[in-house]
């Protein structure tokens, strides 16, 4: 477990990690997880990095009570929390799903604050009309008596791989149980905004950084077959499957998806 600390922000105290010394590391955080998701990135990358690892607005202990919170919300949070923790250098993003729309709305807004970019299990897209009714009927049933009950029934088959319960019985467990205590209200908010995020599949092509791609061979959310489009459209992005992963790679095969990272941190040139 890492040691948290909260910064005040305008409007809600975020609560964070910020562990080690270096290039800043930013990890943002999937629906409707927290920090937590990244600890085996923490643990191996704030030995060489300064990893900042939050919990989003409303989740985990960043209690908030928002209906709404928009993508670029959430970035500019990311931002102010920046400044407040006098980060002036840029930073490499790694978000992954939610973290991944998140951090392409940073790039759009943030860009010069970037050093590099690393995209997981995420799509540029917008919800299709069929994703965007589930969505809304999510945000109907977490509010009522299921509560976050029906999120985690609903997500947590579709977040690993076949198998994991077996194979990766703790990482489960720690999804459902972050999903179970997440705020109903803030998980409402998040859904609300993901349905009203802006379809960044034109705009991908013009991000001109170093970027990653990384995405699990079996990701039911996000499979190859989205992001390897996504990794064609990005200038001189790297694209990398996680073989026999699902969609929480950084949980699901840390070993692997630290070996990917690594490389990539390693590659990039000095400011
Ligand atoms: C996530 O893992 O963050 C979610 O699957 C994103 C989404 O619902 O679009």
């Amino acid at each position: 477990m890492s040691s948290l600390k909260t910064v005040q922000l305008a409007t809600f105290e975020m609560s964070l990690v910020d562990q080690g010394q270096g290039v800043p590391l930013v990890l943002v955080h999937g629906f409707p997880l927290d920090h937590r998701m990244w600890q085996a990135q923490i643990d191996t990358f704030s030995k060489t990095h300064r990893v900042i690892a939050p919990d989003l607005r409303g989740l985990g202990l960043s209690k908030s009570d928002d209906d709404v919170v928009s993508m670029e919300q959430f970035a500019d949070d990311l931002a102010e929390m920046l400044d407040h923790l006098g980060v002036v250098e840029r930073v490499v993003l790694c978000g992954l799903s939610m973290g991944g729309y998140i951090s392409l709305q940073f790039w759009k807004k943030y860009s010069l604050r970037l050093r590099g970019i690393v995209l997981c299990d995420t799509r540029a897209a917008a919800d299709s009309p069929e994703a965007l009714a589930n969505r809304l009927k999510m945000v109907e049933h977490v509010l009522a008596a299921d509560g976050t009950h029906y999120v985690a029934e609903a997500m947590l088959p579709k977040l690993f791989a076949p198998g994991a319960v077996v194979r990766v019985p703790d990482a489960v467990d720690l999804m459902r149980q972050t999903i179970l205590a997440a705020s109903p209200r803030a998980v409402a908010a998040a859904l609300r905004g993901m349905a009203q995020r802006p379809d960044m599949t034109a705009e991908q092509k013009k991000v001109e950084l170093p970027t990653q791609i990384i995405v699990g061979e079996h990701d039911a959310l996000t499979p190859p077959d989205v992001m390897r489009p996504m990794a064609a459209a990005i200038p001189g992005a790297r694209y990398f499957e996680i073989l026999g992963s699902g969609h929480m790679t950084p949980l699901e095969h840390p070993a692997e998806f630290n070996a990917v990272l690594a490389s990539f941190l390693a590659d990039l040139p000095a400011c």
